[in-house]
C-alpha cells in the first residue's frame, strides 16, 4: 500500500468482509466500526477522516468550550467528512456541569447530525425524547448489563457495553468485554455495540460472532495521523504495549484507564494510602493539564492519558484510512479460518 490510490482499490475489495447491521444502516456506514469520543482528540479532523474511511466517529461536544465553537467545529467536520456521516458525544457527568447540552444538540440537530453516543449518566428522558423528534438516532454506552437495559428502557435506539478493558472509564465492573457481549447477547433487545480493548480484525469478528452489531474503540486509533496531538505522545502510544495502562479512582467509583506514567502512579499512591477526597486529586488529574502538556506538549508522563491495552496492537502511526484498511484484512483472515467468505 504506497499510495492513496493503492489504498482506495484495498478498501473497495475490504468493502464486504464485515457484515451490514441494523446499525452500520441506521447510521448510514460501510463497515460496523465505531470510533468512539475521546475527549480532547475527536475533533473535526478525525472524525471525518473515519467517516471518508467508512466508519462513524462521535465528536465530543465538551471538547469545546461553548455552543457556537461546537457549531463551528461541526460545519468543519461536515465539510471534512466530503457528505460521510458524522456524529456527536456527549458525555453526560454526575459530579460535575454538563454545560450545554441541550442548545448543542439543538445545532447538531439543525445541521442534520443524526448519529448520538452519550455515555456517563444515563440522559434524562427529555434529553431522549429530543434527539428523537430531531431525527436523532441514540447510542447510549455504559459499562454494565443493569446500565445497558435502563438504557433500553428509557428508549435508546441502540446501546453499547463496553468491558474492564476499555480505555477511559469503564465503570467499576470486572467483566472483560468478551462476558460482557456474550451476556448481552442473551439479555437485550435492541442491537448492541461492543467495545474495550478492541484493537484487532480478528476481535471486531469475535464481537459480531458474539452478537453485537457493531464495535467502539478508541485506544487503537490514538497515534492515527489525524490525531492532533503531538508526535512524541503518539510515539508513547506506539512504544506502549498491552501492559502499559493502569485503572485508578475505583474506591472514589470513578474508574478511570490510563497510561502508566508519573501522574496515574502518583495517583495511585495516594489511592493506596486512602485518599478519598476527589477535589484533592483536581490539581494533577484536571484534562486541561493532560491536554496542555501531553497533548500539545508531547509530555506523556503529564497527566491523566485514557488508553486501554488495545494500544498493544498500535505499531506505528498511520492514517486513519492505513488502520482501517489493517482492521478489515484481520477480519478477513480470521473469516477465512473459519471457512466464512468474508470480502
Ligand atoms: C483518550 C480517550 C478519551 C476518551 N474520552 C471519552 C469521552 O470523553 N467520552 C466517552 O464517552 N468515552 C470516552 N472514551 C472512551 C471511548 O469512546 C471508547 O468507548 C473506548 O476508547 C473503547 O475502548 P478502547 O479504548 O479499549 O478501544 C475515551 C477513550 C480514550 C482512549
Amino acid at each position: 500500500m504506497n499510495t492513496d490510490t493503492d489504498l482506495d482499490s484495498v478498501h473497495a475489495t475490504l468493502d464486504r468482509v464485515l457484515p451490514q447491521t441494523p446499525i452500520t444502516r441506521a447510521f448510514g456506514i460501510r463497515h460496523p466500526i465505531l470510533g468512539g469520543g475521546m475527549m480532547w482528540l475527536s475533533d473535526p479532523g478525525f472524525v471525518a477522516a473515519l467517516g471518508r474511511a467508512g466508519c462513524l466517529g462521535f465528536m465530543t461536544a465538551r471538547s469545546f468550550p461553548d455552543v457556537a465553537a461546537f457549531s463551528r467545529g461541526l460545519e468543519q467536520a461536515r465539510g471534512l467528512a466530503e457528505g460521510a456521516p458524522v456524529g456527536v458525544n456527549f458525555t453526560l457527568s454526575r459530579h460535575s456541569d454538563n454545560g450545554p447540552v441541550v442548545q448543542m444538540l439543538d445545532a447538531a440537530l439543525e445541521q442534520g447530525i443524526s448519529a448520538f453516543e452519550t455515555a456517563g449518566s444515563l440522559p434524562e428522558p427529555d434529553l431522549i425524547a429530543r434527539i428523537h423528534a430531531g431525527g436523532g438516532i441514540l447510542l447510549h454506552k455504559c459499562a454494565a448489563l443493569r446500565h445497558a437495559r435502563a438504557a433500553q428502557a428509557a428508549g435508546a435506539d441502540f446501546v453499547g457495553l463496553v468491558g474492564m478493558e476499555e480505555g477511559g472509564h469503564p465503570g467499576p465492573g470486572e467483566l472483560p468485554t468478551s462476558v460482557l457481549g456474550a451476556l448481552a447477547a442473551r439479555r437485550l433487545e435492541v442491537p448492541l455495540v461492543l467495545g474495550g480493548g478492541i484493537g484487532s480484525g480478528g476481535q471486531i469478528v469475535s464481537a459480531l460472532a458474539l452478537g453485537a452489531d457493531a464495535v467502539v474503540m478508541g485506544s487503537r486509533f490514538l497515534a492515527c495521523a489525524e490525531i492532533w496531538a503531538h508526535e512524541a505522545y503518539k510515539a508513547a502510544i506506539v512504544a506502549a504495549d498491552e501492559n502499559a495502562s493502569i485503572r485508578v479512582f475505583g474506591s472514589l467509583g470513578r474508574t478511570w484507564r490510563v497510561l502508566r506514567n508519573r501522574t496515574s502512579l502518583r495517583v495511585a499512591e495516594m489511592e493506596a494510602a486512602g485518599e478519598r477526597d476527589y477535589a484533592v486529586y483536581a490539581p494533577l488529574v484536571s484534562g486541561a493539564l493532560t491536554r496542555r502538556f501531553a497533548y500539545t506538549e508531547g509530555d506523556s508522563d503529564q497527566g491523566m492519558l485514557s488508553c486501554g491495552p488495545a494500544i498493544g496492537f498500535v505499531e506505528c502511526s498511520e492514517s486513519v484510512a492505513r488502520t482501517v484498511a489493517t482492521l478489515l484484512a484481520e477480519a478477513r483472515a480470521s473469516l477465512a479460518r473459519l471457512g466464512c467468505a468474508g470480502g
